[in-house]
């Protein structure tokens, strides 16, 4: 049995399987065509943070394979008022036969699974967004961006800068980071993605200018500067990370046809401009529409597994 907590723990092969599988199964969809993978298979999903994509496209995707989510908000469930995770974990194991877990630390994440005799996924930690990733990539190579790709991430070394570096290094392409002092991305999961970009070939670059990053660019990417979880440190954040949104000067140093992507939800006049966003709203909506496609890839695959 598999659970799916980070890009870390999968191959190349394995990432570019996920992606297929989910753009064979958005093409199903598009022709009405739903096959009941998992036919009556109880998806249980935990929040301990707020979310629109993750928690909608987990609900859609589980029930087009044929099968049902439960919502659990930790507001309601005993988690929230201090039932030990591992009894939820073992507790849930009995009951349903896969779990999605949007929560804080990694740690969680972990222990969880530890404890689940079923496939946990995760739904966002502080540290990593997997599913973000896999329907970021299935974007960039429905768009045709694959080859020859040049990403640049530009903001905070948040969890989607991690995951990028997990991608990027997994899967071998040139990713350039910039961040302002004090927001670099995770030394481990930088130290782990250099060491993953010896064999794939990966580039990875870390520009002090975000100029630099930019430049010559085929996909172009941010995310808010204020994480779940970070809402009081906001003063201090906007300061910190002034020259770092990516408008229409910004994103003009990238190729000229190059995709901007955005994890949502977008704070225009912080990270992004509204006039980058809405220039390039076709492909951030696909990449939303993806979760959808690429998470009930992960189900499938998760279930093949067992
Ligand atoms: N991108 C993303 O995970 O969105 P939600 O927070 O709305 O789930
Ligand atoms: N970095 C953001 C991503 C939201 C999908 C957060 O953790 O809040």
């Amino acid at each position: 049995m598999r659970h799916f907590l980070t890009l870390r723990d999968f191959s190349k092969e394995e990432i570019l399987e996920v992606i297929s599988l989910g753009i064979k199964l958005k093409k199903k969809a598009k022709k009405g065509k739903f096959k009941p993978y998992l036919k009556d298979k109880i998806l249980g999903m935990i929040f301990e943070k707020s979310s629109t994509r993750t928690r909608v496209s987990f609900e859609v995707g589980i029930h087009q394979l044929g099968g049902k989510g439960l919502f659990l908000s930790s507001d309601d469930i005993q988690l929230g008022r201090g039932e030990p995770l591992k009894d939820t974990a073992r507790v849930l194991s009995r009951m349903v036969d896969m779990v999605m877990i949007r929560t804080f630390g990694q740690e969680r994440l972990e222990e969880f699974a530890k404890y689940s005799t079923v496939p946990l996924i995760s739904g966002l930690s502080d540290r990593y967004h997997p599913m973000q990733l896999l329907a970021d990539f299935m974007t960039i190579c429905e768009h045709g961006k694959n080859k020859n790709l040049i990403a640049a991430y530009v903001g905070d070394g948040n969890n989607i800068a991690n995951s990028w570096l997990m991608l990027a290094s997994k899967i071998g392409f040139e990713f350039r980071i910039s961040t302002p002092k004090g927001y670099e991305p995770n030394q481990q999961v930088l130290a782990d993605a250099y060491k993953f970009a010896k064999k794939s070939g990966a580039k990875i670059t870390i520009c002090e200018n975000p100029k630099d990053a930019v430049k010559g660019a085929t996909v172009v990417t941010t995310d808010t500067w204020v994480s779940m979880g970070q809402e009081n440190e906001k003063e201090r954040r906007v300061k910190d990370f002034e020259g770092f949104m990516v408008d229409c000067k910004m994103m003009a140093l990238a190729q000229k046809d190059a995709l901007f992507l955005h994890c949502l939800p977008a704070y225009r006049g912080y990270e992004i401009s509204d006039e980058v966003f809405e220039a390039h709203a076709d492909e951030i909506f696909d990449e939303a529409e993806n979760r959808l496609h690429v998470q009930k890839a992960v189900m499938v695959w998760l279930d093949k597994q067992r």
